[in-house]
Protein backbone atom coordinates (compact mmCIF):
# COMPACT_ATOMS: atom_id res chain seq x y z
CA UNK A 1 0.00 0.00 0.00
CA UNK A 2 1.33 3.30 -1.13
CA UNK A 3 0.36 6.40 1.18
CA UNK A 4 -0.64 9.63 -0.77
CA UNK A 5 -1.23 12.90 0.93
CA UNK A 6 -3.05 15.74 -1.00
CA UNK A 7 -2.05 19.35 0.21
CA UNK A 8 -4.32 21.82 -1.48
CA UNK A 9 -6.36 24.92 -0.33
CA UNK A 10 -9.16 24.29 -1.47
CA UNK A 11 -11.66 20.65 -1.70
CA UNK A 12 -15.27 20.22 -2.84
CA UNK A 13 -17.82 19.81 -0.75
CA UNK A 14 -16.22 21.61 2.04
CA UNK A 15 -14.90 24.51 0.50
CA UNK A 16 -14.74 26.10 -3.21
CA UNK A 17 -13.87 28.72 -5.09
CA UNK A 18 -12.88 27.10 -8.61
CA UNK A 19 -11.78 23.82 -10.68
CA UNK A 20 -8.76 23.01 -8.07
CA UNK A 21 -11.77 22.16 -5.43
CA UNK A 22 -13.76 20.42 -7.35
CA UNK A 23 -10.02 18.21 -8.68
CA UNK A 24 -9.10 17.63 -4.99
CA UNK A 25 -12.79 17.00 -4.09
CA UNK A 26 -13.61 14.04 -6.98
CA UNK A 27 -9.69 12.84 -7.88
CA UNK A 28 -8.89 10.82 -4.27
CA UNK A 29 -11.96 8.91 -4.52
CA UNK A 30 -11.32 7.32 -8.01
CA UNK A 31 -7.85 6.00 -7.10
CA UNK A 32 -7.19 1.99 -6.74
CA UNK A 33 -8.17 1.62 -2.69
CA UNK A 34 -5.89 -2.08 -2.85
CA UNK A 35 -3.15 0.07 -3.65
CA UNK A 36 -3.05 3.74 -2.69
CA UNK A 37 -4.24 5.42 0.41
CA UNK A 38 -4.91 8.90 -0.74
CA UNK A 39 -5.90 11.37 1.63
CA UNK A 40 -6.20 15.43 1.85
CA UNK A 41 -5.05 17.94 3.86
CA UNK A 42 -6.80 21.67 3.73
CA UNK A 43 -6.90 24.27 5.91
CA UNK A 44 -9.89 24.78 8.47
CA UNK A 45 -11.45 28.08 7.29
CA UNK A 46 -14.43 29.43 9.42
CA UNK A 47 -15.63 29.75 6.20
CA UNK A 48 -16.22 26.06 5.30
CA UNK A 49 -20.11 26.06 6.73
CA UNK A 50 -21.11 24.43 10.31
CA UNK A 51 -22.35 21.79 9.43
CA UNK A 52 -18.89 19.93 7.64
CA UNK A 53 -16.82 21.83 10.80
CA UNK A 54 -19.26 19.95 13.79
CA UNK A 55 -18.64 16.24 11.70
CA UNK A 56 -14.96 17.30 11.84
CA UNK A 57 -13.01 15.06 14.94
CA UNK A 58 -10.08 16.42 16.84
CA UNK A 59 -6.71 14.56 16.90
CA UNK A 60 -4.62 17.20 18.40
CA UNK A 61 -2.90 20.50 18.37
CA UNK A 62 0.71 22.01 18.84
CA UNK A 63 2.49 24.90 18.78
CA UNK A 64 4.56 25.88 15.74
CA UNK A 65 7.47 28.80 15.45
CA UNK A 66 6.92 31.09 12.65
CA UNK A 67 7.04 34.56 11.70
CA UNK A 68 8.18 35.26 14.89
CA UNK A 69 5.49 33.59 17.15
CA UNK A 70 4.33 30.78 18.37
CA UNK A 71 1.28 29.85 16.52
CA UNK A 72 -1.32 27.18 17.50
CA UNK A 73 -2.24 24.50 14.40
CA UNK A 74 -4.97 22.26 15.13
CA UNK A 75 -5.50 19.24 13.19
CA UNK A 76 -8.82 17.92 12.67
CA UNK A 77 -10.40 15.01 10.59
CA UNK A 78 -13.51 13.63 8.96
CA UNK A 79 -13.89 10.68 7.07
CA UNK A 80 -16.26 11.12 4.05
CA UNK A 81 -17.34 8.38 1.17
CA UNK A 82 -14.23 6.57 1.90
CA UNK A 83 -11.87 9.23 1.98
CA UNK A 84 -9.97 10.76 4.90
CA UNK A 85 -9.57 14.41 5.04
CA UNK A 86 -7.35 16.46 7.46
CA UNK A 87 -7.99 19.98 8.77
CA UNK A 88 -5.43 22.27 9.60
CA UNK A 89 -6.78 24.93 12.06
CA UNK A 90 -5.53 28.32 12.95
CA UNK A 91 -8.28 31.36 13.62
CA UNK A 92 -5.69 33.69 13.26
CA UNK A 93 -4.58 32.66 9.52
CA UNK A 94 -7.88 30.77 8.53
CA UNK A 95 -10.72 33.00 10.31
CA UNK A 96 -11.18 35.27 7.23
CA UNK A 97 -15.04 34.82 5.18
CA UNK A 98 -13.18 33.87 1.83
CA UNK A 99 -10.01 31.55 1.78
CA UNK A 100 -8.44 34.29 -0.16
CA UNK A 101 -7.36 37.63 1.10
CA UNK A 102 -4.91 40.31 -0.33
CA UNK A 103 -1.64 38.52 -1.86
CA UNK A 104 0.98 39.48 1.52
CA UNK A 105 -1.68 37.71 3.65
CA UNK A 106 -2.12 35.10 1.33
CA UNK A 107 1.36 34.27 1.64
CA UNK A 108 1.85 34.20 5.05
CA UNK A 109 -1.33 32.44 5.35
CA UNK A 110 -0.02 29.82 3.24
CA UNK A 111 3.33 29.68 3.94
CA UNK A 112 2.33 28.73 7.62
CA UNK A 113 -0.20 26.03 5.80
CA UNK A 114 3.01 24.58 4.29
CA UNK A 115 5.06 24.34 7.34
CA UNK A 116 2.46 23.18 9.45
CA UNK A 117 1.03 20.86 6.79
CA UNK A 118 4.83 19.09 7.30
CA UNK A 119 4.87 19.92 11.16
CA UNK A 120 1.51 18.09 11.52
CA UNK A 121 2.72 14.62 9.60
CA UNK A 122 4.19 12.50 12.62
CA UNK A 123 1.01 13.54 14.76
CA UNK A 124 -1.45 11.91 12.56
CA UNK A 125 -0.20 8.29 11.79
CA UNK A 126 -0.02 8.48 8.24
CA UNK A 127 3.59 8.73 6.93
CA UNK A 128 2.87 9.36 3.17
CA UNK A 129 5.20 8.52 0.61
CA UNK A 130 4.24 10.79 -1.98
CA UNK A 131 3.34 14.97 -0.66
CA UNK A 132 1.17 15.84 -4.21
CA UNK A 133 0.93 19.40 -4.03
CA UNK A 134 -1.41 21.55 -5.63
CA UNK A 135 -1.06 25.09 -6.79
CA UNK A 136 1.42 27.80 -5.41
CA UNK A 137 -0.42 28.15 -1.83
CA UNK A 138 1.77 24.60 -1.34
CA UNK A 139 4.33 25.36 -3.32
CA UNK A 140 7.04 25.88 -0.34
CA UNK A 141 6.06 22.20 0.78
CA UNK A 142 8.97 20.62 -1.24
CA UNK A 143 10.83 23.46 0.31
CA UNK A 144 11.13 23.24 3.69
CA UNK A 145 10.63 19.60 3.36
CA UNK A 146 13.95 20.14 1.81
CA UNK A 147 15.38 22.20 4.31
CA UNK A 148 14.57 22.11 7.89
CA UNK A 149 12.81 18.82 8.23
CA UNK A 150 15.86 17.01 6.50
CA UNK A 151 17.28 16.01 10.07
CA UNK A 152 14.08 13.72 10.88
CA UNK A 153 14.31 10.07 9.73
CA UNK A 154 10.99 10.83 9.33
CA UNK A 155 10.84 12.98 6.67
CA UNK A 156 13.51 11.17 4.53
CA UNK A 157 12.53 9.58 1.48
CA UNK A 158 9.35 11.38 1.27
CA UNK A 159 8.94 12.26 -2.31
CA UNK A 160 6.72 15.32 -3.77
CA UNK A 161 4.80 15.74 -6.86
CA UNK A 162 3.40 19.43 -7.57
CA UNK A 163 0.50 20.24 -10.14
CA UNK A 164 0.51 23.39 -11.41
CA UNK A 165 -3.50 24.07 -11.95
CA UNK A 166 -2.66 27.77 -13.17
CA UNK A 167 0.66 29.68 -13.68
CA UNK A 168 -0.79 32.67 -13.79
CA UNK A 169 -0.90 32.90 -9.94
CA UNK A 170 2.65 32.52 -8.18
CA UNK A 171 2.33 33.61 -4.65
CA UNK A 172 5.36 36.35 -5.28
CA UNK A 173 6.61 39.48 -2.87
CA UNK A 174 10.01 41.08 -2.61
CA UNK A 175 12.49 38.89 -0.97
CA UNK A 176 13.39 40.62 1.76
CA UNK A 177 9.92 40.46 3.08
CA UNK A 178 9.40 36.98 1.87
CA UNK A 179 12.39 36.36 4.07
CA UNK A 180 11.03 37.25 7.15
CA UNK A 181 7.72 35.60 6.69
CA UNK A 182 8.73 31.92 5.19
CA UNK A 183 11.95 31.77 7.76
CA UNK A 184 13.97 30.30 4.93
CA UNK A 185 17.44 31.59 4.23
CA UNK A 186 19.63 33.68 2.04
CA UNK A 187 20.32 30.55 0.21
CA UNK A 188 16.89 29.83 -1.29
CA UNK A 189 16.20 33.36 -2.35
CA UNK A 190 19.05 33.37 -5.23
CA UNK A 191 18.10 32.92 -9.43
CA UNK A 192 18.36 29.32 -9.77
CA UNK A 193 15.49 28.54 -6.49
CA UNK A 194 12.97 30.55 -5.14
CA UNK A 195 13.73 34.37 -6.68
CA UNK A 196 12.29 34.99 -9.81
CA UNK A 197 12.24 38.86 -11.25
CA UNK A 198 13.95 40.34 -8.12
CA UNK A 199 11.18 38.65 -6.20
CA UNK A 200 10.30 35.56 -4.02
CA UNK A 201 7.79 33.09 -5.72
CA UNK A 202 6.43 30.42 -3.86
CA UNK A 203 5.23 28.68 -6.63
CA UNK A 204 9.01 28.52 -8.46
CA UNK A 205 9.96 26.92 -4.78
CA UNK A 206 7.24 24.23 -5.91
CA UNK A 207 9.12 24.11 -9.26
CA UNK A 208 12.28 23.83 -8.32
CA UNK A 209 11.92 21.28 -5.32
CA UNK A 210 9.43 19.05 -6.35
CA UNK A 211 10.44 15.44 -7.34
CA UNK A 212 7.77 15.66 -10.39
CA UNK A 213 5.49 18.33 -11.82
CA UNK A 214 2.49 17.57 -13.63
CA UNK A 215 -0.14 20.16 -14.88
CA UNK A 216 -3.95 18.97 -15.97
CA UNK A 217 -4.04 18.70 -19.51
CA UNK A 218 -1.13 17.99 -21.97
CA UNK A 219 -1.17 20.99 -24.42
CA UNK A 220 -0.89 23.24 -21.37
CA UNK A 221 1.97 21.36 -20.30
CA UNK A 222 3.86 22.15 -23.87
CA UNK A 223 2.09 25.50 -23.49
CA UNK A 224 3.75 26.49 -20.59
CA UNK A 225 7.06 25.62 -21.75
CA UNK A 226 6.45 28.98 -24.24
CA UNK A 227 7.00 32.48 -23.22
CA UNK A 228 3.50 33.42 -24.19
CA UNK A 229 1.46 30.74 -21.90
CA UNK A 230 4.84 30.51 -19.79
CA UNK A 231 4.34 33.31 -17.20
CA UNK A 232 7.95 34.04 -16.63
CA UNK A 233 8.63 30.22 -15.79
CA UNK A 234 8.73 28.56 -19.10
CA UNK A 235 12.73 28.74 -18.91
CA UNK A 236 12.42 26.57 -16.23
CA UNK A 237 9.59 24.19 -16.99
CA UNK A 238 11.87 23.93 -20.22
CA UNK A 239 14.90 23.07 -17.91
CA UNK A 240 12.56 20.50 -15.80
CA UNK A 241 10.75 18.97 -19.08
CA UNK A 242 12.03 15.79 -18.22
CA UNK A 243 10.08 15.76 -15.48
CA UNK A 244 6.80 17.33 -16.41
CA UNK A 245 4.15 15.94 -17.60
CA UNK A 246 0.43 16.50 -18.53
CA UNK A 247 -2.89 14.89 -16.93
CA UNK A 248 -5.88 15.74 -18.16
CA UNK A 249 -8.84 16.41 -15.23
CA UNK A 250 -11.84 14.23 -14.95
CA UNK A 251 -15.00 15.17 -12.82
CA UNK A 252 -16.91 13.46 -10.31
CA UNK A 253 -19.16 11.80 -12.79
CA UNK A 254 -21.62 10.66 -9.34
CA UNK A 255 -22.24 14.31 -8.75
CA UNK A 256 -21.88 15.78 -12.24
CA UNK A 257 -24.60 12.92 -13.70
CA UNK A 258 -27.88 14.34 -15.59
CA UNK A 259 -29.66 10.63 -15.01
CA UNK A 260 -29.24 11.57 -10.95
CA UNK A 261 -29.09 15.55 -10.79
CA UNK A 262 -31.83 16.53 -8.34
CA UNK A 263 -31.16 20.34 -9.15
CA UNK A 264 -32.19 20.19 -12.99
CA UNK A 265 -36.05 19.68 -14.01
CA UNK A 266 -36.14 16.84 -15.70
CA UNK A 267 -33.52 13.75 -15.67
CA UNK A 268 -32.06 12.00 -18.79
CA UNK A 269 -29.20 10.30 -20.15
CA UNK A 270 -28.28 9.54 -23.88
CA UNK A 271 -31.33 7.80 -24.53
CA UNK A 272 -33.60 10.52 -23.10
CA UNK A 273 -31.93 13.95 -23.97
CA UNK A 274 -33.72 14.86 -26.81
CA UNK A 275 -37.24 14.50 -25.16
CA UNK A 276 -36.18 15.99 -21.76
CA UNK A 277 -33.66 18.82 -22.49
CA UNK A 278 -36.50 20.92 -24.00
CA UNK A 279 -38.30 20.70 -20.51
CA UNK A 280 -35.07 21.63 -18.67
CA UNK A 281 -34.49 24.33 -21.60
CA UNK A 282 -38.09 25.82 -20.62
CA UNK A 283 -37.50 25.51 -16.91
CA UNK A 284 -34.51 27.37 -17.27
CA UNK A 285 -36.19 30.29 -19.32
CA UNK A 286 -38.61 30.83 -16.92
CA UNK A 287 -36.28 30.69 -14.21
CA UNK A 288 -34.03 33.23 -15.33
CA UNK A 289 -37.11 35.28 -16.91
CA UNK A 290 -35.94 34.57 -21.07
CA UNK A 291 -38.23 33.92 -23.11
CA UNK A 292 -39.66 30.75 -23.46
CA UNK A 293 -38.63 29.97 -26.73
CA UNK A 294 -37.62 26.44 -27.97
CA UNK A 295 -36.20 27.89 -31.11
CA UNK A 296 -34.13 30.05 -29.37
CA UNK A 297 -30.20 29.11 -29.44
CA UNK A 298 -29.66 29.17 -25.82
CA UNK A 299 -26.02 29.86 -24.86
CA UNK A 300 -24.89 29.16 -21.40
CA UNK A 301 -21.84 30.56 -19.53
CA UNK A 302 -20.66 29.73 -15.72
CA UNK A 303 -17.13 30.94 -15.11
CA UNK A 304 -14.96 33.51 -13.09
CA UNK A 305 -15.59 36.41 -14.74
CA UNK A 306 -11.58 37.33 -15.74
CA UNK A 307 -9.40 37.91 -18.25
CA UNK A 308 -8.07 34.40 -18.22
CA UNK A 309 -12.03 33.30 -19.79
CA UNK A 310 -12.06 35.17 -22.79
CA UNK A 311 -14.39 37.99 -21.32
CA UNK A 312 -12.78 40.88 -23.37
CA UNK A 313 -13.33 38.63 -26.74
CA UNK A 314 -17.20 38.38 -25.76
CA UNK A 315 -17.03 41.95 -25.03
CA UNK A 316 -15.95 43.06 -28.26
CA UNK A 317 -18.71 41.49 -30.38
CA UNK A 318 -20.95 41.44 -27.49
CA UNK A 319 -23.84 42.89 -29.74
CA UNK A 320 -23.15 40.53 -32.63
CA UNK A 321 -23.36 37.21 -30.47
CA UNK A 322 -26.97 38.20 -29.18
CA UNK A 323 -29.50 38.43 -32.75
CA UNK A 324 -32.68 37.34 -32.89
CA UNK A 325 -32.65 34.01 -32.23
CA UNK A 326 -29.72 34.08 -29.59
CA UNK A 327 -30.43 33.73 -26.01
CA UNK A 328 -27.64 34.36 -23.17
CA UNK A 329 -27.70 32.68 -19.72
CA UNK A 330 -24.92 33.99 -17.69
CA UNK A 331 -23.40 32.59 -14.05
CA UNK A 332 -20.47 34.47 -12.27
CA UNK A 333 -18.79 36.45 -10.58
CA UNK A 334 -15.45 38.29 -10.50
CA UNK A 335 -13.53 41.53 -12.41
CA UNK A 336 -16.46 44.29 -11.80
CA UNK A 337 -16.00 45.51 -15.34
CA UNK A 338 -17.66 42.02 -16.46
CA UNK A 339 -20.17 41.38 -14.05
CA UNK A 340 -20.94 45.18 -15.30
CA UNK A 341 -20.84 44.41 -18.32
CA UNK A 342 -22.99 41.92 -18.26
CA UNK A 343 -25.60 43.51 -16.19
CA UNK A 344 -25.78 46.34 -18.78
CA UNK A 345 -26.53 43.87 -21.33
CA UNK A 346 -29.41 42.23 -19.45
CA UNK A 347 -31.20 45.63 -18.81
CA UNK A 348 -31.22 46.12 -22.67
CA UNK A 349 -32.16 43.06 -23.70
CA UNK A 350 -34.52 41.68 -21.41
CA UNK A 351 -36.02 38.08 -22.14
CA UNK A 352 -32.73 37.36 -24.43
CA UNK A 353 -29.64 38.07 -21.30
CA UNK A 354 -30.13 36.53 -18.15
CA UNK A 355 -27.34 37.76 -15.95
CA UNK A 356 -26.79 35.97 -12.47
CA UNK A 357 -23.98 37.46 -10.90
CA UNK A 358 -23.73 35.20 -7.89
CA UNK A 359 -22.35 31.56 -7.32
CA UNK A 360 -24.44 29.00 -7.24
CA UNK A 361 -23.69 24.95 -7.63
CA UNK A 362 -27.56 24.31 -8.34
CA UNK A 363 -27.80 26.87 -11.01
CA UNK A 364 -24.72 25.98 -12.41
CA UNK A 365 -26.43 22.58 -13.26
CA UNK A 366 -29.36 23.74 -14.67
CA UNK A 367 -27.20 26.06 -16.79
CA UNK A 368 -25.62 23.24 -18.00
CA UNK A 369 -28.36 20.81 -18.42
CA UNK A 370 -30.73 23.39 -19.94
CA UNK A 371 -28.36 25.16 -22.43
CA UNK A 372 -27.81 24.54 -26.23
CA UNK A 373 -24.55 25.70 -25.93
CA UNK A 374 -21.78 26.41 -23.68
CA UNK A 375 -19.33 29.08 -24.69
CA UNK A 376 -15.74 29.48 -23.33
CA UNK A 377 -13.21 31.40 -25.40
CA UNK A 378 -10.63 31.32 -22.78
CA UNK A 379 -7.09 32.74 -23.39
CA UNK A 380 -5.80 30.66 -21.49
CA UNK A 381 -7.23 27.00 -19.81
CA UNK A 382 -4.72 24.69 -17.95
CA UNK A 383 -7.69 22.43 -18.51
CA UNK A 384 -11.12 23.59 -17.56
CA UNK A 385 -13.99 21.66 -16.36
CA UNK A 386 -16.94 23.72 -17.51
CA UNK A 387 -16.78 22.24 -20.78
CA UNK A 388 -16.56 18.51 -19.38
CA UNK A 389 -19.46 19.56 -17.23
CA UNK A 390 -21.40 20.75 -20.34
CA UNK A 391 -20.66 17.67 -22.21
CA UNK A 392 -21.35 14.94 -19.75
CA UNK A 393 -25.04 16.95 -20.24
CA UNK A 394 -25.25 16.94 -24.05
CA UNK A 395 -24.43 21.13 -24.23
CA UNK A 396 -22.01 21.76 -26.74
CA UNK A 397 -18.88 23.44 -25.61
CA UNK A 398 -18.23 26.31 -27.81
CA UNK A 399 -14.49 27.36 -27.00
CA UNK A 400 -10.94 28.18 -28.15
CA UNK A 401 -8.87 25.46 -28.69
CA UNK A 402 -5.96 26.20 -25.74
CA UNK A 403 -4.85 24.01 -23.04
CA UNK A 404 -7.48 21.54 -22.31
CA UNK A 405 -10.15 23.32 -23.93
CA UNK A 406 -8.17 21.70 -26.82
CA UNK A 407 -7.99 18.26 -25.44
CA UNK A 408 -11.12 17.58 -24.66
CA UNK A 409 -13.35 19.41 -27.05
CA UNK A 410 -13.56 17.33 -30.26
CA UNK A 411 -14.61 20.26 -33.31
CA UNK A 412 -17.09 19.82 -35.47
CA UNK A 413 -16.43 18.51 -39.27
CA UNK A 414 -19.18 19.33 -41.05
CA UNK A 415 -17.96 16.49 -44.00
CA UNK A 416 -17.79 13.49 -41.70
CA UNK A 417 -20.25 14.77 -39.03
CA UNK A 418 -17.70 13.63 -35.99
CA UNK A 419 -17.25 16.12 -32.95
CA UNK A 420 -18.16 16.84 -29.93
CA UNK A 421 -18.62 20.91 -29.79
CA UNK A 422 -16.99 23.51 -31.62
CA UNK A 423 -13.91 25.79 -31.82
CA UNK A 424 -11.54 28.21 -32.85
CA UNK A 425 -7.70 28.73 -32.78
CA UNK A 426 -6.70 32.39 -32.94
CA UNK A 427 -7.60 34.87 -29.81
CA UNK A 428 -9.40 37.19 -32.05
CA UNK A 429 -13.14 37.98 -31.19
CA UNK A 430 -14.10 37.87 -35.10
CA UNK A 431 -13.16 34.19 -35.34
CA UNK A 432 -15.23 33.39 -31.96
CA UNK A 433 -18.47 34.96 -33.33
CA UNK A 434 -18.11 33.21 -36.63
CA UNK A 435 -17.83 29.88 -35.22
CA UNK A 436 -20.79 30.92 -32.49
CA UNK A 437 -22.63 31.69 -35.93
CA UNK A 438 -21.73 28.62 -37.33
CA UNK A 439 -23.15 26.30 -34.19
CA UNK A 440 -26.42 28.49 -34.73
CA UNK A 441 -26.66 27.33 -38.08
CA UNK A 442 -25.96 23.56 -37.54
CA UNK A 443 -28.68 23.66 -34.69
CA UNK A 444 -31.21 25.38 -36.60
CA UNK A 445 -30.71 24.02 -40.14
CA UNK A 446 -29.34 20.72 -39.63
CA UNK A 447 -31.09 19.50 -36.49
CA UNK A 448 -29.95 15.79 -37.13
CA UNK A 449 -26.32 16.70 -37.58
CA UNK A 450 -26.30 18.60 -34.24
CA UNK A 451 -28.20 15.57 -32.72
CA UNK A 452 -25.60 13.38 -33.52
CA UNK A 453 -22.67 15.54 -32.58
CA UNK A 454 -25.11 15.90 -28.44
CA UNK A 455 -24.83 11.88 -28.69
CA UNK A 456 -21.13 11.77 -29.29
CA UNK A 457 -20.62 14.43 -26.17
CA UNK A 458 -22.64 12.50 -24.30
CA UNK A 459 -20.74 9.31 -24.86
CA UNK A 460 -17.66 10.74 -24.07
CA UNK A 461 -15.83 9.49 -20.76
CA UNK A 462 -14.32 12.48 -18.89
CA UNK A 463 -14.62 10.29 -15.63
CA UNK A 464 -11.39 10.36 -13.42
CA UNK A 465 -11.00 6.51 -14.52
CA UNK A 466 -8.30 6.46 -16.85
CA UNK A 467 -6.10 10.15 -15.44
CA UNK A 468 -6.39 8.26 -12.22
CA UNK A 469 -4.18 5.64 -13.53
CA UNK A 470 -1.89 8.07 -15.40
CA UNK A 471 -1.37 9.39 -11.75
CA UNK A 472 -0.93 6.07 -10.28
CA UNK A 473 1.77 5.43 -12.93
CA UNK A 474 3.18 8.67 -11.83
CA UNK A 475 3.72 7.59 -8.36
CA UNK A 476 4.95 4.28 -8.89
CA UNK A 477 7.68 5.33 -10.91
CA UNK A 478 8.77 8.23 -8.39
CA UNK A 479 8.49 5.14 -5.74
CA UNK A 480 10.07 2.68 -7.44
P1 LIG B 1 -11.44 27.66 -13.07
O1 LIG B 1 -10.97 26.70 -12.07
O2 LIG B 1 -10.35 28.29 -13.86
O3 LIG B 1 -12.36 28.68 -12.52
P2 LIG B 1 -12.80 25.36 -14.26
O4 LIG B 1 -13.60 25.26 -15.52
O5 LIG B 1 -11.71 24.41 -14.06
O6 LIG B 1 -12.29 26.87 -14.19
O7 LIG B 1 -13.75 25.17 -13.01
C1 LIG B 1 -14.74 26.08 -12.68
C2 LIG B 1 -15.67 25.45 -11.66
O8 LIG B 1 -16.34 26.46 -10.94
C3 LIG B 1 -16.76 24.62 -12.32
O9 LIG B 1 -17.15 23.61 -11.40
C4 LIG B 1 -17.89 25.65 -12.50
O10 LIG B 1 -19.14 25.05 -12.62
C5 LIG B 1 -17.75 26.41 -11.22
N1 LIG B 1 -18.24 27.79 -11.22
C6 LIG B 1 -17.62 28.91 -11.67
N2 LIG B 1 -18.36 30.00 -11.43
C7 LIG B 1 -19.48 29.57 -10.81
C8 LIG B 1 -20.65 30.23 -10.29
N3 LIG B 1 -20.80 31.56 -10.35
N4 LIG B 1 -21.59 29.46 -9.69
C9 LIG B 1 -21.43 28.11 -9.62
N5 LIG B 1 -20.37 27.45 -10.09
C10 LIG B 1 -19.40 28.16 -10.67
C1 LIG C 1 -7.49 26.07 -12.61
C2 LIG C 1 -7.60 26.27 -14.11
C3 LIG C 1 -8.61 25.35 -14.78
C4 LIG C 1 -8.50 23.94 -14.24
C5 LIG C 1 -8.62 23.96 -12.73
C6 LIG C 1 -8.52 22.57 -12.12
O1 LIG C 1 -8.43 26.82 -11.92
O2 LIG C 1 -7.89 27.62 -14.44
O3 LIG C 1 -8.37 25.34 -16.18
O4 LIG C 1 -9.52 23.14 -14.79
O5 LIG C 1 -7.58 24.72 -12.20
O6 LIG C 1 -7.34 21.91 -12.47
Amino acid sequence: MKNILFAASECVPFIKTGGLADVIGSLPKAFDKTRYDVRVIIPKYLCIPESFRSEMKYVTHFYMDFCWKSQYVGILELEREGVHYYFLDSEYYFGGAWPYSNMLEDIEKFSFFSRAVLSALPLIGFRPDVIHCHDWQTGLIPVYLNDSFQGDAFFRGIKTVFTIHNLKFQGTWDVETMKNITGLSDYYFTSDKLEAYRNGNMLKGGLVYSDRITTVSQTYAQEIRTPFYGEGMDGLLRAREGQLSGIVNGIDYSFYDPSHDKDIAAAYDAETVFEKKPVNKAALQRELGLTEDPDAFLIGVVSRLTDQKGFDLIQCVLHEICEDDVQLAVLGTGEWRYEQMFRDLAAEKPGRVSANIFYSEALSHRIYAGCDAFLMPSLFEPCGLSQLMSLRYGTLPIVRETGGLRDTVEPYNRFTGIGTGFSFTNYNAHDMLHVIRMAKEVYRDDRKAWDKLVRQAMKQDFSWKNSAVQYEQLYADLLD
